[in-house]
């Protein structure tokens, strides 16, 4: 015990003097060491096992034990571990014709990057090129990544904090407003108005409009049932294409392969990552339509990058799909979902300090309120990069404390577990939730 202490002390302590922490001031980086997985669950080095019902950055959607990939990456590794994407490898060949499979609609062909951001900067490449035109409209309370385009067309306060001294935004991105009836003053009717009077006011210049069907770490803001059709009909009366960032929201985690289908839309294009390897490896996707393909047969698509379509990655990607598949997952994840939904509803009915559950299957969330009339935030928007200590993060290390990992943003609390979770884990999590809002419900107005 005293060994393995000193061990994990050296971890944690090299870690700390080489390593440039994400999204954080240097002086806060001092992340506690992982040593081992098992299930739905994160080990520390001092043998903590954590119940993780973030799926770290909502992306371990198939838990920590799919032997599945583990094998697959494995043998592909032994026979071709990499060539480049110029070359055919059977994972890109299978995998491709996969995600063909399971897209809504016609959805057909794919290109591959390594992460969300990298696959919305190629579909805006994509736009632009099948549109001839250069505007990308997105709305105020996404995000889309860290690259300076898809950063530039994110409302998050990431995107804000940078500032245009630090990092100049880039051009020709718009944005709108969002579908969040709780804490905006425009109804999602009116958000949807205001679009469509935008991109004629903008002079039928934008090439794609860039939604998260369901808003993650934004505050998981579900929208009514028509927003996504209507939106996709006004964003082509416009001459735009319909670009569903699915990054988060892809695979399952709504009980349904992709939100978009939730919804019923065929997006132009989708996006994703995370959920498509279950994070066992780095892939991320651009799928477009079979029309919007057919548009490239004759131009260049100017893109490309040494890791595209990545065989083991790609391998990682067909044994993910595969794995989702035999265990049943998707189903699972909207069997699952209803029920958190049901014990989401019943602990806000608990806690004074919970304003609002949203979501769908599992990728939902609760935003807290300092007063159930005014709804007043217990976070802001600003609060998010200051690193001064919120209520949220308070909650947030409490539950930590009773052994489960939640993420919090933008004074939401994300509650979207792996999809491998089951009813005792939900009432394990809703447990520690309960003792977690104790502290809110007290710092009420
Ligand atoms: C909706 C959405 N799009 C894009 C991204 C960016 O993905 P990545 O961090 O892999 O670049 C994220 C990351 O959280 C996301 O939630």
């Amino acid at each position: 015990m005293a060994s393995q202490q000193h061990e994990k002390n050296e971890i944690e302590r090299l870690d700390r003097e080489y390593t440039l922490g994400t999204w954080t001031r240097q002086a806060d980086f001092n992340p506690t060491q992982i040593a081992d997985t098992e299930g739905p669950r994160i080990v520390t080095a001092d043998g903590d096992s954590i119940l993780d019902f973030s799926s770290q950055y909502v992306c371990t959607s198939l838990g920590y034990d799919a032997e599945r990939i583990a094998d697959a990456v494995n043998e592909q590794i032994r026979t071709v571990p990499y060539v480049n994407p110029g070359w055919s490898t059977e994972p890109r060949a299978r995998l491709s014709e996969k995600l063909a499979e399971i897209t809504p609609g016609s959805l057909k062909k794919t290109f591959y990057s390594t992460s969300g951001t990298e696959a919305n900067e190629v579909a805006f490449k994509i736009a632009r090129s099948y549109t001839g035109k250069h505007k990308i409209l997105s709305r105020y309370r996404s995000y889309h990544g860290a690259t300076a385009a898809s950063l530039s067309a994110s409302g998050d306060p990431r995107r804000v904090v940078q500032g245009p001294e630090i990092q100049p935004e880039v051009p020709g991105m718009v944005k709108g407003p969002d579908p969040y009836a709780y804490g905006s003053s425009l109804d999602p009717e009116q958000s949807l108005e205001y679009i469509d009077e935008m991109l004629g006011l903008e002079g039928d210049t934008v090439a794609g409009v860039l939604v998260e069907p369901l808003v993650g770490s934004n505050g998981v803001l579900t929208p009514p049932d028509d927003y996504l059709p209507r939106l996709k009909e006004i964003a082509h009366d416009h001459g735009a294409l319909l670009i569903c960032d699915e990054v988060m929201t892809g695979f399952g985690r709504t009980g349904e392969w992709f939100a978009s289908t939730l919804y019923e839309t065929e997006p132009d294009i989708i996006t994703m990552a995370k959920g498509l390897t279950g994070s066992y490896q780095p892939l991320a996707a651009t799928t477009v339509t079979e029309e919007v393909a057919e548009h490239f047969e004759e131009h260049l698509l100017n893109q490309g990058h040494t890791f595209s379509g990545h065989p083991t990655a790609c391998a990682a990607g067909l044994a993910a799909i595969e794995t989702y598949e035999e265990e049943n997952l998707v189903d699972r994840a909207k069997e699952m979902g209803a029920y958190l939904k049901t014990e989401l509803e019943a602990l806000a009915d608990r806690h004074p300090s919970v304003g609002e559950r949203r979501g769908v299957g599992l990728h939902q969330g609760i935003e807290l309120t300092r007063s159930e009339e005014k709804r007043v935030p217990f976070e802001r928007r600003e609060d998010k990069m200051s690193g001064e200590p919120t209520v949220l993060n308070e909650v947030g290390a409490s539950a930590l404390s009773e052994g489960v990992y939640f993420y919090t943003s933008v004074n939401t609390i994300v509650v979207t577990p792996p999809l491998t979770i089951d009813e005792d884990d939900v009432d394990e999590a809703i447990a520690a939730l309960d003792v977690a809002l104790e502290i809110s419900d007290n710092a009420m107005e």
